[in-house]
């Protein structure tokens, strides 16, 4: 499985990338507000010379085609731009035009099985089950991790499933065993903090 680091910091994702660990970088509009004064493209930019891999931006649009038309600009931003899209119907309509575009999407706020399910028909790259906020409401998380792996497999499917929400160190093995392709982690999930 691999680790992406869930930030928009840059003297965090300095770090981490430092210890040889990172192939990806998530990063969400609260993340990036974070960075007070920092400018969003400049921060992808930046972010991109940093770590060599998938760096998703997430698109603020309510309907499809305003996301896909923030995703064909964030596509421009850096070749290892992948555009983030709610999964939602709306998220649905950009997913599918930006792949016929060749621009590769991860699909986030998944809660369920059948987004993913849908998520990868429309063309996704990446589906982002939250599994800590599924923990928060009571169901079962990894469970959730468990379902869109087994439905992938049997659909043959390869869109890569990226562990989300991830809390604390537990969770990162619990989705690798489970079959996660990927987990994204704030810094402070490091068992070295
Ligand atoms: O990876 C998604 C993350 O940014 C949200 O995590 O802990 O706020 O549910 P959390």
């Amino acid at each position: 499985m691999e680790l992406y680091i869930d930030s928009a910091n840059l003297k965090e994702i300095r770090e981490a990338s430092s210890w040889g660990i990172l192939s990806g970088v998530t990063t969400n509009p609260t993340l990036i507000a974070r960075e007070k004064g920092a400018d969003f493209r400049s921060t992808i930019q930046e972010i991109a010379t940093l770590v060599d891999g998938p760096i998703s931006a997430e698109t603020v649009s309510l309907d499809g085609d305003g996301m896909y038309k923030e995703g064909i600009d964030y596509a421009q931003w850096h070749p290892n731009v992948i555009i983030k899209v709610p999964s939602t119907t709306e998220g649905l309509k950009a997913v599918y035009k930006l792949a016929k575009d060749g621009i590769r999407t991860n699909v986030t706020l998944c809660f369920n099985a059948a987004q993913a399910l849908m998520a990868a028909r429309a063309g996704a790259f990446i589906i982002s089950p939250f599994i800590g906020r599924v923990d928060d409401v009571g169901v079962d998380g990894m469970g959730l991790i468990r379902e869109i792996v087994a439905v992938y497999e049997n659909g043959g499917i390869t869109t890569k499933v990226l562990a989300a929400s991830v809390r604390h160190p537990r969770h990162i093995i619990d989705a690798a065993i489970a079959g996660a392709d990927v987990a994204t982690c704030p810094l402070k999930c490091s068992s070295s903090r």
